[in-house]
C-alpha cells in the first residue's frame, strides 16, 4: 500500500497540462488546453483540459477524468501503477505501509526477474543478428519466413545458441543468482549442472503492458518430434500465464484507435499481422481465454473478435471462453481463416487489404456462431435440438447490464427466428434463468451474511424500468447542476449573510442534513455531506478535492457533472457590443435557477403522487385532505415559478 502522504504529495505536485501534455499536443485556449484526443480518432479537437479543474474531458467520446485517471486510461495502468508513474515523474520518493516481508520479497524477486529478462533478451537478439550461427541458423530461418528485420527487431526476437550452457556462463559471469537464473526459466539445474533451457531455439521476448519481458516462447527452429515446438517460461512472480496476452504492448494504440481487438492464436500471427500493417492485434497463446486475460481486453476496447483457423482446437478454446466474454460485457465476434491457412500464413497469401476486408465482411456473431455450429450438430434430434435452446438461452442471458438490453432483444429476436420458436416463449426462458442466477447470487450473499444491497437487475432488466432510469437520469441532471453549483461558488457570497454554500444547503434541507427528500442519488448526497462536513471544518472544498477522493464514485461522479466551458462563440460577440456575460459573473442567477427547478421537479412529483391516491381512494375526508394537500402544492409552484422569474438567465 502505498501512504496517504505520499499520494497527497503526489498530488499537490502533479501538472495536468504537463502530464496531459506529454501524450498530447495542447493548445491555449481561454481559461483551457485543446488538442486531439487520444482515446478516439478524430481530425478537429475536442479534447479539452482544464487546469483549474485539474480536469479532462473529451466533447467527442465523451472520456473524462483527473490527472490520475489520465495516466490510468492512457497508459492502460491501474490506480497503484499510475500513482508509481507520476511518483517517478515528479521524483517523489514513495512511502510504502502495510508491506508484509513477505511482500517485499516477492517485489524484490519481480524485479530481479524483470532485470534478468532485460539481460537475457538483450544477449538473445545479440546472438542472432551478431553470430555466424544466429545468422545462418535463426535469422534466415526467420527471412525465409518473410519476417523483415525492422519486425524482428521491433519485436526483439532473438536466438539461444545451441551450446550447452552459453547464456548460462554469461549470466554467471556477470553475477546474476543463479536461483533467480533457474526461477526464471532460461537456465536448467540437473544435479548442480546448470545449462541453458532454450537451446538452439528462436526466442519472443513477451512483453507487460509498460514494454518490459516477463518471459519469453522460445520456439525450435527445425520440427523434431522429439522436442516441444515451444518451451515457455514457467509461472513466476512475474510470468503469469493466465495474465498473457502476447503483443498487448505493441498493439495498444492501434486497438484504441479501431476500437476492436483482434485475437489470433500464435506469436507468429501476431508479427506477420503487424508486418502488413494491421497492429490491433494480441494473441492468447493457444489456451482457452481466461477471465483476466478477457479484462484486459476490455480495458482497450469493447469490440473483441476472435481469428481463428477452421481446424484449430483453438477454436474449440475459444468457444469455452464464450460465457465468460459476455459476463465481461464485450461484443465477441468470430472468424474462421478459411483452407487450412492460419492468419500468419492467410496475410502472406492475400495481403493486408484482402485481410482486413475478410474479417471485416466474415466476422460473425459470437451467439448466432455457436447457435448454427450447434444446430448442425443436432440435425433433426428433436432432444438435442431442445438442448440447443437451453445452451443458447443460457448465453442470451448473460448479456444482463441494463446498458444491454437492447443488444438482447434483438438477440432474442434473431435466435427466435433461427431457431422458430415464438419469441415471447423465448423471451420468458431467457428472463427465468436471469432470475434463477439472482436468486441464486443472492442466497450465497445471504450465506455469506454479508449485508449486500439487494440487486435489481431483475427490475433493470424490464422495459418499465428501463423507462424508470432515464426519468431518473433526468432528475438526476438536476441534481448534478446543484452540487456543481455548490463545488464552483460554494464559497462565494450569496447575499450580505450568508455564502453559496450556506444559501444551498438551507434550501435543501428539509430538516437538518436531511436531503431525502430534494437529493435522491446516494453518490450526490455523499458528496453534499462531505461538501458541509469540509465547510464546517473550515477547509475550502474545490473539484480537486473530490476529484481526487478515495471513493471512485465520488470522482467519477465530480469528474462528470464538471462543465468544462468552452469558448464562446463568434456570434454571441457579433451580437455583444462589448462585454460579455461569463457564467461566472452570473453565478447567482445560475445558483437561483438551479435549486428552483430542483424544487419544481419535487413538487410536480408530489403532486403526480397525491393525484394519484386522489384517484385511488373512495374515501370523501382523504379526497378532500387530497385536494387540499394539490392546492398547497400549486400554490408552492407558483412561488418557484415567481422565483426563477426573478433570473434573468437560466442555465439548465
Ligand atoms: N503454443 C505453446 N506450446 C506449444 C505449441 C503452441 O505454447 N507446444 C502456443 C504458442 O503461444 C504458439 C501458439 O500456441 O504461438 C500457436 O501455436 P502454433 O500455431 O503451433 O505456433 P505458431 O507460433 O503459430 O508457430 P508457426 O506459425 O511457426 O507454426
Ligand atoms: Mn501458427
Amino acid at each position: 500500500m502505498i501512504s496517504q502522504q505520499s499520494i497527497q504529495e503526489i498530488q499537490s505536485r502533479i501538472d495536468i497540462i504537463d502530464v496531459v501534455g506529454s501524450f498530447v499536443k495542447l493548445k491555449k485556449r481561454g481559461t483551457n488546453y485543446l488538442g486531439l484526443c487520444p482515446f478516439h480518432n478524430e481530425k478537429t479537437p475536442s479534447f479539452t483540459v482544464s487546469p483549474g479543474k485539474e480536469i479532462y474531458k473529451c466533447f467527442g467520446c465523451g472520456k473524462s477524468g483527473n490527472t490520475i485517471g489520465f495516466v490510468m486510461e492512457h497508459e492502460k495502468y491501474s490506480y497503484v501503477e499510475a500513482l508509481r508513474w507520476l511518483a517517478n515523474r515528479y521524483n517523489v520518493v514513495l512511502e510504502e505501509t502495510d508491506t508484509s516481508p513477505e511482500y517485499k520479497a516477492q517485489q524484490q524477486t519481480a524485479d530481479s526477474l524483470y532485470i534478468i529478462n532485460q539481460f537475457a533478451q538483450g544477449f538473445f537478439s545479440e546472438q542472432l543478428f551478431d553470430t555466424d550461427e544466429g545468422q545462418t541458423i535463426a535469422l534466415s530461418y526467420l527471412r525465409e519466413r518473410g519476417f523483415r528485420d525492422d519486425i524482428i527487431r521491433k519485436f526483439q526476437l532473438g536466438y539461444n545458441p545451441s551450446a550447452r550452457d552459453s547464456f548460462t556462463q554469461t549470466a554467471l559471469a556477470k553475477q546474476y543468482n543463479p536461483e533467480l537464473l533457474v526461477k526464471s526459466g532460461l537456465v536448467a539445474n540437473r544435479e548442480g549442472s546448470m545449462y541453458d533451457n532454450y537451446r538452439g531455439r528462436i526466442i519472443f521476448p513477451i512483453h507487460n503492458q509498460s514494454g518490459k519481458v516477463m518471459g519469453f516462447g522460445a520456439r525450435v527452429i527445425k520440427s523434431n518430434d522429439k522436442a516441444p515446438k515451444y518451451i515457455n517460461t514457467p509461472e513466476n512472480e512475474i510470468y503469469v500465464k493466465s495474465r498473457i496476452l502476447y503483443g498487448s504492448y505493441f498493439a495498444r494504440t492501434a486497438i484504441d484507435k479501431a476500437d476492436e481487438c483482434l485475437l489470433v492464436e500464435g506469436y507468429t500471427d501476431v508479427i506477420s499481422l503487424h508486418q502488413a500493417g494491421i497492429e490491433n492485434v494480441v494473441a492468447s497463446g493457444g489456451t482457452s481465454l481466461t477471465t483476466d486475460q478477457l479484462r484486459l481486453i476490455k480495458k482497450y476496447s469493447n469490440n473483441l473478435t476472435i481469428i481463428y483457423d477452421g481446424d484449430s482446437a483453438g477454436v474449440k478454446a475459444a468457444l469455452r471462453g464464450l460465457d465468460l466474454a459476455l459476463d465481461e460485457g464485450l461484443n465477441v465476434r468470430l472468424v474462421l481463416i478459411p483452407d487450412g491457412e492460419d492468419p500468419d500464413s492467410y496475410v502472406r497469401l492475400v495481403g493486408a487489404q484482402a485481410f482486413n476486408e475478410f474479417i471485416q465482411k466474415e466476422k460473425k456473431d459470437f451467439i448466432l456462431f455457436q447457435l448454427q455450429v450447434s444446430l448442425q450438430e443436432a440435425g433433426n434430434d428433436s432432444v438435442k435440438k431442445s438442448q440447443v435452446v437451453n445452451q443458447v438461452a443460457e448465453s442470451i442471458s448473460r448479456i444482463n447490464r441494463a446498458e444491454d438490453f437492447t443488444r438482447r432483444q434483438d438477440y432474442i429476436k434473431q435466435v427466435s427466428g433461427m431457431l422458430k420458436v415464438e419469441e415471447a416463449g423465448f423471451t420468458n426462458l431467457v428472463n427465468t434463468i436471469i432470475r434463477d442466477r439472482i436468486s441464486r447470487e443472492e442466497n450465497r450473499q445471504r450465506q455469506k451474511q454479508e449485508p449486500e444491497p439487494a440487486t435489481d437487475s431483475v427490475e433493470q432488466s424490464t422495459p418499465e424500468s428501463q423507462a424508470g432510469t432515464q426519468l431518473l437520469n433526468a432528475y438526476e441532471k438536476h441534481e448534478q447542476a446543484i452540487i456543481r453549483c455548490l463545488i464552483e461558488y460554494g464559497l462565494k457570497p450569496w447575499n450580505d449573510q450568508m455564502t453559496v454554500a450556506q444559501y444551498i444547503f438551507q434550501e435543501l434541507e428539509e430538516a437538518p442534513d436531511d436531503y431525502s427528500e430534494n437529493i435522491a442519488n446516494p453518490v450526490h448526497l455523499k458528496i453534499l455531506q462531505l461538501y458541509k462536513i469540509w465547510y464546517h471544518d473550515g477547509l475550502e472544498p474545490n473539484y480537486q478535492s473530490f476529484s481526487y477522493s478515495e471513493d471512485p464514485e465520488i470522482s467519477q461522479a465530480v469528474v462528470n457533472l464538471a462543465v468544462i466551458d468552452q469558448d464562446i462563440s463568434p456570434n454571441w460577440k457579433k451580437h455583444y457590443e462589448g462585454y460579455i456575460p461569463t457564467r461566472e459573473d452570473l453565478y447567482r442567477d445560475e445558483v437561483r435557477s438551479t435549486i428552483a427547478y430542483l424544487k419544481l421537479r419535487n413538487i410536480h412529483r408530489q403532486m403526480e403522487e397525491n393525484q394519484s391516491e386522489m384517484e385511488k381512494s373512495t374515501d370523501i375526508d382523504q379526497q378532500m385532505i387530497s385536494l387540499k394537500v394539490h392546492a398547497l402544492l400549486k400554490q408552492k409552484e407558483l412561488e418557484i415559478l415567481e422565483m426563477i422569474k426573478v433570473g434573468t438567465v437560466i442555465f439548465k
